[in-house]
């Protein structure tokens, strides 16, 4: 059963963000550094076209940092984009997005001509916290500006480069099964909207074939080991159950329990640093996936 998840007003966000995106100069899309394709929202692609594009591989604190080289990589390639990793722990994220934007517009970023730049990102990717960290206090609402709607905000980064914040909400969209898996495994989408089993179970589905040493050693699964390799994903929940002291009055499995412990080694990194998809396989799923 595929996760469904259309929340409401996207065509809200979808005209303000056409709007804003006119008057800017780069667009900055940030992305969850463990799942760089399913975090990233089609429309912005469709709704940008030519604009030079800066993504932002963000808690790649959490991600597997060959993955993240291969994700930037893999976005440079494109016209117009440059790709950088942050995580909260950087030291200077605003120097970081100044040089990059000012890579992909080297005659903007003066008092004359300034630099514009749109931050754009799905809920819990990190962006509150990157703008905190930036700005400080010299974040500057632009409420009573013309052109700035009430819900958007203008920070100045340095003299002659402001950060608009998204106008409205950019929820996800999953075009294929296996973003919302990814997705639900990240908590990036609504806990009403998926079953933590279903999810818990592909994401040992997963790791069982990529990061099946991280598996190992967290759940020190040792006199299963060698079924490991062959291990049903359902099998290994209980083993993982068991070991972790998930049960039922009389002994049983609590599969629930069991499930909400692996997605929260998951997103705590406990797990390893884990990213839960290449760049080959996002474009393997949209080429042959299950389509939403
Ligand atoms: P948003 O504005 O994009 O919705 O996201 P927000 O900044 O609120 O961040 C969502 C959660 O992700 C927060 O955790 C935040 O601390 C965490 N986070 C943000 N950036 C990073 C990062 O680079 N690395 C890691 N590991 N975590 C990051 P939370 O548990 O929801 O809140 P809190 O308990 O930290 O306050």
């Amino acid at each position: 059963m595929a996760i469904q998840w259309f929340p409401g007003h996207m065509h809200l966000t979808r005209n303000a963000l056409a709007e804003r995106a006119k008057s800017v100069d780069v667009v900055i899309e940030m992305v969850d550094a463990r799942l760089p394709g399913s975090s990233a929202n089609p429309m912005l692609r469709e709704l940008l076209q030519q604009k030079p594009s800066l993504k932002v591989l963000n808690k790649s604190d959490l991600a597997d940092p060959e993955r993240t080289r291969a994700w930037q990589q893999w976005y440079e390639q494109k016209d117009n984009t440059r790709a950088i990793a942050l995580d909260s722990h950087h030291t200077a994220p605003a120097r970081a997005l100044i040089d990059a934007c000012l890579a992909l517009r080297p005659t903007r970023g003066s008092m004359d001509k300034p630099m514009r730049v749109l931050i754009c990102g799905i809920p819990n990717v990190g962006k509150s916290t990157l703008i905190n960290t930036m700005v400080g206090k010299r974040a500057a609402k632009a409420a009573n500006e013309p052109g700035v709607t009430r819900t958007e905000q203008r920070y100045t980064l340095q003299d002659g480069f402001y950060l608009f914040d998204t106008p409205g909400v950019l929820w996800p969209r999953i075009i294929v099964a296996q973003s919302g898996y990814n997705l639900a495994a990240a908590g990036s989408i609504g806990r009403n909207a998926f079953d933590d089993e279903l999810v818990a179970l592909e994401l040992l589905a997963y790791l069982q074939q990529h990061y099946r040493p991280e598996l190992h050693h967290r759940y020190a699964i040792t006199d299963e080991a060698d079924a490991l390799q062959t291990l049903p994903d359902h099998e290994l929940l209980q083993a993982i159950g068991r070991k972790r002291g998930a049960l039922l009055p009389g002994g049983r499995i609590n599969t629930q329990k069991a499930a909400e412990l692996v997605l929260q080694d998951f997103r705590s990194a406990t797990l390893g640093r884990i990213t839960l998809e290449t760049p080959e396989e996002f474009e393997n799923w949209l080429l042959t996936g299950e389509k939403l």
